[in-house]
């Protein structure tokens, strides 16, 4: 990125009111935060910020409620986990835009405003509920990378009305990502995944910049199929194949060399070799995660590589049974990170992995971003980011 993200350490920010964009779009359930990771990657700007004296009114969209208020998709869970978190700060939770913000900053360190997304301006990029936001402050900050894929009134037509600077974290991501596409070589890339349609265009524009280009998971799977081979009921994205036959000249790209097979009731688990024979698994039958030769094979192209990176997991890993490939993987590039290559992951699972193969300090660099990381690595400039270049 030739131009330079203005961050919060760029200016003076002692005793301001600050309007502050977060992602807090956490996995919840039965009103309980089951990661609270995305909260805890803001909290060095919010700690900053407090000791700068600011007063914060935070913001963040939870869940899609498409401008419908949706108790479920309150940001109370959130609230609850906040004020642990920062036990010395005075705390409020506000349904709505206060009218008098500053009184209400006056009593408190920190606001945090109820789901944006429960007026269906956010989504619109309104220029009036960023009017209606920016009346809360006078500096705007985003910690929100993993939104800086969607233009939103929050994070775009608010910086057209107050200065408006990245958070300690959104900036680490930036930082990290644009190494990512300026790797050093050689340069290995591994894409897995079930959301597969996100990840072409990012496995394509790794072509063009990095040495080999590894693919599992619903990705694997689409080449695969590309190439004749029978996949059964695996994941899969049809849309994708002619896509996948065109990237399949490539030489850089890497397909596994097995993978485990399983019927519906996953008893039966058998290793199955990719070779000349079609038929990798029949229907009812799916392939649930790489096999051993390709851990194998995988793990020579990533012992060699000076960068790594690394998004979607490499199969079903959540069940114990198809856990081996993803965990093997997840360790491996950890050994590899800050001494012998840069490595970089991200997305929601793939950090689950990392943090299941409990390697997650040694990798150099964990976004919090699943699409947004996508987006930025298939070379997209995100709009989030673009407001915020000097
Ligand atoms: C995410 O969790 O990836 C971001 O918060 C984006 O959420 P969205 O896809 O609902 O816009």
């Amino acid at each position: 990125m030739k131009n330079k993200l203005r961050t919060i350490k760029s200016v003076n920010l002692k005793n301001k009111h600050i309007v502050l964009r977060v992602d807090f779009n956490v996995p919840v359930k039965n009103g309980k935060v089951l990661d609270d990771t995305k909260i805890e990657r803001a909290l060095p700007t919010i700690k900053y910020l407090l000791k700068q004296r600011c007063k914060l009114a935070i913001v963040s969209h939870f869940g899609r409620p498409e401008g419908r208020q949706v108790k479920k998709l309150s940001l109370e869970p959130v609230y609850a986990v906040l004020k642990n978190k920062l036990p010395k700060a005075a705390i409020q939770f506000k349904n709505g835009i206060p009218k008098l913000a500053s009184s209400v900053l006056a009593q408190n360190d920190i606001v945090l405003l109820e789901n944006i997304r429960f007026d269906k301006r956010e989504d619109e990029n309104s220029v009036v509920l960023a009017k209606e936001l920016a009346k809360m402050g006078e500096v705007f900050v985003n910690e929100a990378f993993a939104f800086a894929h969607r233009k939103t009134a929050s994070t775009v037509a608010i910086t057209k009305l107050l200065p408006s600077y990245a958070g300690l974290n959104f900036a680490d991501e930036v930082k990290f990502l644009t190494k990512a596409l300026t790797p050093k070589k050689p340069a290995v890339a591994l894409i897995g995944g079930a959301k597969v349609k996100t990840k072409f265009e990012v496995v394509e524009n790794f072509l063009k910049i990095y040495s080999k280009v590894m693919v599992a998971g619903g990705v694997a799977n689409t080449f695969l199929a590309a190439q004749g081979y029978d996949i059964g009921d695996s994941i899969s994205d049809p849309s994708k194949i002619s896509k996948a036959k065109k990237l399949l000249k490539s030489t850089k790209m890497l397909l596994p060399r097995d993978v485990l097979v399983s019927n519906k009731n996953q008893r039966k688990v058998r290793v199955v070799k990719i070779e000349k024979q079609k038929v990798l698994c029949k229907k009812g039958e799916q392939i649930m995660d790489i096999g051993p030769e390709t851990i194998k094979y995988y793990s020579q192209q990533i012992k060699k590589a000076k960068t790594i990176v690394w998004g979607g997991p490499l199969g079903m890993f959540e069940k114990p049974k198809f856990s081996h490939g993803t965990l093997a993987i997840a360790k491996l590039i950890g050994s590899r990170g800050s001494k012998h290559a840069i490595v970089i992951a991200g997305g929601g699972e793939t950090t689950l992995a990392i943090e299941m193969s409990k390697m997650e300090k040694y990798y150099d660099f964990i976004s919090t971003g699943g699409g947004a990381m996508l987006e930025f690595l298939s070379g997209n400039i995100l709009p989030g980011i673009k407001s915020l270049l000097k």
